[in-house]
C-alpha cells in the first residue's frame, strides 16, 4: 500500500442511514486513531496500510465499527467471505467442534478430516482426486511447487524449470515470492531460483492485434533464446487465475496453448486459484472459464469461510509423490478448520451461491459499464468475472494510471457507507460475499459512482 497514506484525523461527513449502511459519525470514527497507534507500538509496519476503520464486527454483506458505523462490504476480508462473513452454518459447524473435545489433532486421523476430504473432492471434480490441506495460500502454492518439481525430476533430474507470469503473485514465503515476479518484493532474498522463469503477462492493452496464442509464443521464444528446453528442462506452469491487482483474465486462448504446450511436453499445470476459487469468478473454479483440466490447484481464502484453510488438489499420482510422512504440517487439517470447510462447501451448494455469484456478475459488469461510460476520461477498464472486478482508473490529460485518484475514490467511498479493496495503484477491486442481495449490490455501486463524481470535480 505504499505510496498514499489514509488521514486517522476525524472527518465530518455526511451523517446517512439507509437498509444496507449507516454513518453516524466522523470518519474515522471516534477511537480509531487509539486502536491504530496501539497497534504501530506493537506490530510491524507490514501489516498496516489499510483503510482506517476499526472492524467491530462482521455479517454476511455488512462490516460494522466500533462506532456502530455500518458498510457495504465490496472486500470480504480480500476475498475470504464468500459464504458471507460469520456465516450461520459456519458458525454453528465451529460451535459443534468446539463442544467436542477434540479440535487439533496434528496428522493424527480423525473422521471430519476424511469427511472434508472426500467431499472436497467430488467438489472439485474431475480429474482431481487427492488434496493436501494446509493454513495458508502461500503454503500452497509453495507445495504445488515442491510436487512440479518432484514429478519433473522423477523423469529427468534437469527438469526443474517452473513458468510463471508476469507480475503475477503467488504468497510471500521463498518460493511463492519466486514465482511472483514482483522484484522489490523478493529483493531481501538476494538470489533467484535459476529455474523459475517468467514470462510476459497478455494485458489486454499489450496484444496489439495479435491473438493470445501468438503472444505465448512470443513469450515461450524468448525462453528458448535463453537456452531453456520445455521437454528437458519445464517441469511445470503456474498461473495465477487472474492477475489479483486488476482481476486481470487472460485471453482463453492464451491459456489453451500453454495446456497444449503442457500435455505436448510431460509439464504439469498449477492454477494458483486463491482469490478465484469457491464460486468468487462465477464458477467453482476460475481456470473454468478457459475451458482447461490443470493437474494441479492451489486454493485459499473463500475455501475457509474465515478459519485459516488452504490445499493442493490434484491428481493422485502427483499428490502422492512425497513419501510417507513428507508432506505435513502441524495444523494441516485439524478438525476445526475441516469443519468449517465441509460448512463453506454446504452452504455453496445448498443455496446455489456459485450460479448466484454468476448471476450477480452480470448486474455487476452492467452497472459498472454505466459508470464507465459517465466517466469515459477517468475509467480505462472494467475486469473480472462474477463477484470480482476491477475498475482502472487513468489520468485525463495524459491516460496515465491514476493511483492517488484511485485512493482517493476509496476513502471517499469509506466515508460514504462503502468498503472497496485498495490495491495501492489504479484499480479499486470489487469483491462483496457471494450472499450480497442484489439491492446492496446496486447500492454499493452507486456510492462508488457518486465518489468518482466527487473525486473528480475537486
Ligand atoms: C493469488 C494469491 N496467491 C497466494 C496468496 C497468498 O495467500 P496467503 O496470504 O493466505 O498466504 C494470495 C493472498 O493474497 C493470493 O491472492
Amino acid at each position: 500500500m505504499a505510496g498514499y497514506s489514509f488521514s486517522l484525523i476525524p472527518h465530518e461527513v455526511a451523517k446517512l442511514k439507509t437498509d444496507h449502511r449507516l454513518i453516524q459519525t466522523s470518519i474515522p470514527a471516534p477511537g480509531t486513531a487509539e486502536v491504530f497507534e496501539r497497534l504501530d507500538k506493537v506490530e510491524s509496519r507490514s501489516m498496516h496500510g489499510q483503510l482506517p476503520l476499526v472492524w467491530e464486527r462482521a455479517e454476511d454483506s455488512s462490516v460494522y465499527d466500533i462506532a456502530g458505523n455500518r458498510w457495504i462490504d465490496f472486500t470480504s476480508t480480500i476475498f475470504v467471505a464468500n459464504v458471507g462473513h460469520s456465516n450461520p452454518r459456519v458458525t454453528s459447524a465451529i460451535k459443534e467442534a468446539l463442544d467436542h473435545p477434540l479440535y487439533s489433532c496434528y496428522a493424527y486421523a480423525n473422521p471430519v478430516r476424511a469427511k472434508y476430504l472426500e467431499r472436497l473432492i467430488s467438489f472439485a471434480g474431475a480429474p482431481f482426486e487427492k488434496a493436501f490441506l494446509l493454513s495458508a495460500g502461500t503454503e500452497a502454492t509453495e507445495a504445488a511447487l515442491k510436487l512440479m518439481r518432484m514429478h519433473g525430476q522423477q523423469t529427468n533430474k534437469r527438469r526443474r524449470g517452473i513458468i510463471c507470469i508476469e507480475n503475477n503473485w503467488h504468497g510471500r514465503t521463498l518460493g511463492a515470492q519466486m514465482m511472483s515476479s514482483n522484484l522489490g518484493q523478493r529483493a531481501w532474498i538476494g538470489y533467484q531460483d535459476a529455474d523459475i522463469h517468467h514470462i510476459p503477462f497478455p494485458y489486454p492493452w499489450q496484444l496489439e492485434g495479435r491473438s493470445g496464442a501468438e503472444f505465448l509464443l512470443q513469450g515461450l521464444e524468448a525462453l528458448a533464446a535463453k537456452g531453456i528446453d520445455l521437454s528437458q528442462d519445464v517441469c511445470g506452469f503456474m498461473l495465477e487465475t487472474f492477475q489479483g491487482w486488476g482481476a486481470v483474465f487472460y485471453p482463453k486462448d492464451y491459456v489453451q496453448a500453454i495446456e497444449t504446450v503442457c500435455r505436448k511436453n510431460g509439464i504439469l499445470l498449477a492454477f494458483d486459484e486463491m482469490q478465484a476459487g469457491f464460486g468468487r469468478t462465477g464458477k467453482k473454479f476460475g481456470f473454468q472459464h478457459y475451458d482447461v483440466t490443470p493437474d494441479l490447484i492451489c486454493t485459499g481464502k473463500g475455501m475457509g469461510g474465515g478459519v485459516p484453510l488452504s490445499g493442493v488438489i490434484g491428481r493422485a499420482k502427483v499428490m502422492d509423490l512425497p513419501d510417507v510422512g513428507n508432506m505435513s504440517s502441524t495444523h494441516s487439517a485439524n478438525p476445526l478448520v475441516c469443519a468449517a470447510g465441509l460448512a463453506v462447501l454446504e452452504e455453496l451448494e445448498s443455496r446455489n451461491l456459485v450460479a448466484e455469484a454468476e448471476r450477480k456478475g452480470k448486474l455487476f459488469r452492467e452497472a459498472l459499464e454505466t459508470i464507465q461510460k459517465r466517466f469515459p476520461d477517468r475509467i480505462s477498464w472494467i475486469l473480472g468475472n462474477g463477484m470480482i472486478m476491477a475498475v482502472l482508473f487513468q489520468d485525463p490529460e495524459t491516460g496515465d494510471a491514476d493511483g492517488p485518484f484511485t485512493s482517493r475514490v476509496a476513502e471517499r467511498c469509506m466515508q460514504k457507507g462503502v468498503l472497496v479493496v485498495h490495491t495501492g495503484r489504479e484499480s479499486i477491486k470489487l469483491g462483496p460475499p457471494l450472499t450480497i442481495t442484489d439491492e446492496a449490490l446496486i447500492e454499493g455501486i452507486a456510492i462508488l459512482a457518486e465518489s468518482i463524481a466527487e473525486v473528480a470535480a475537486e
